[in-house]
């Protein structure tokens, strides 16, 4: 790639960003995605000032905040209100069974623009019938800006134009003015999740404590299966011995059977063998 483009874009600077992607993010990226690659980062390079990827890239793997800058360029931020809907009445028949007996713990580990929490979110305040304060979410993701607008939990009235208009009622604020065109989350919904940076590749999660379910659902298909493995391995701990990690429609776990058992649906438990496992781990 070189000729007619603004920057030269060689075949190892490609490999390059591969290989860093790899290294930093766990995400392998498909050798046909050159082009796309250099569209986003292109941008990068722009913002930087710098005219080669050589000297990019040198800069990104220095400084913490390029290489954040460039995570955040590569990253597919894909998500909707209610993706893959048959997951949630899964998740209110779960957490129905100890309801109001003990406090809630939900973690939406690939949160994205926040819509994935807020579906969860919405789920638990019609399970409880209200917006309530038992029901914790912890929401993450690799991406800064993501997640900035997750916390902002503005969106454009496009992205809940599916939604049911009483549960649009109930959960949001249409904007107004400057903000014409624009939906709001409701503040009570918004309290219920916390949104925090985390690298699901780092080898150190700063929680503790077992929630009751985990949403881990279209980022393990960027990750090849050893990392896959890595990470669900720890899960585990992280979950209550009856919890459910949810998956995404195309991933499946099943290099993974000592530790998760499918129950259908791209939902999971942890298996007999782990489990006995963490008992004797105490
Ligand atoms: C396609 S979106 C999926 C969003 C949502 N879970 C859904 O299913 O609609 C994938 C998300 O995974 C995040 N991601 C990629 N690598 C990650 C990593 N190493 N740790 C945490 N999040 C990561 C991306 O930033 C992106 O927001």
């Amino acid at each position: 790639m070189g000729s007619g483009r603004e920057f030269a874009f060689t075949d190892q600077d490609f490999a390059r960003v591969r290989k860093l992607l790899y290294e930093r993010a766990g995400i392998s990226l498909s050798p046909i995605k050159k082009y796309l690659v250099y569209s986003r980062l292109s941008r990068r390079l722009r913002a930087t000032g710098f005219t080669t990827f050589e000297a990019y890239l040198s800069r990104a793997e220095k400084d913490a905040e390029e290489m954040e800058a460039f995570t955040n360029a590569l990253t597919t931020n894909l998500t909707s209100f209610f993706r893959e809907e048959h997951h949630f009445p899964i998740l209110a028949d779960h957490v129905a069974k100890f309801a109001g007996k003990r406090p809630v713990s939900l973690w939406c580990s690939a949160c994205s623009t926040g819509e994935e929490a807020y579906s969860m979110a919405m789920t638990m305040a019609d399970l409880y019938g209200d917006f309530t304060s038992q029901v914790k979410i912890l929401a993450t993701d690799i991406d800064t800006n993501v997640l900035e607008q997750a916390e902002k939990g503005v969106y454009p009235i496009e992205r809940i134009e599916k939604l049911d208009p009483a549960l649009v009622k109930r959960f949001f604020l249409r904007g107004s003015g400057k903000m014409q065109g624009q939906v709001m989350v409701k503040r009570a919904l918004r309290d219920m999740i916390t949104f925090d940076r985390l690298n699901l590749l780092d080898d150190n999660w700063p929680m503790k404590g077992h929630f009751d379910a985990i949403f881990c659902r279209n980022v393990m298909i960027y990750f090849d299966k050893a990392t896959q493995y890595r990470i669900l391995k720890k899960f585990v701990p992280l979950l209550q011995p009856d919890g459910l990690l949810f998956a995404g429609h195309s991933e499946n776990f099943y290099q993974a059977v000592d530790l998760f058992k499918s129950l259908g649906k791209t939902v999971y438990r942890i298996s007999p063998e782990a489990m006995r496992q963490q008992e004797r781990a105490g």
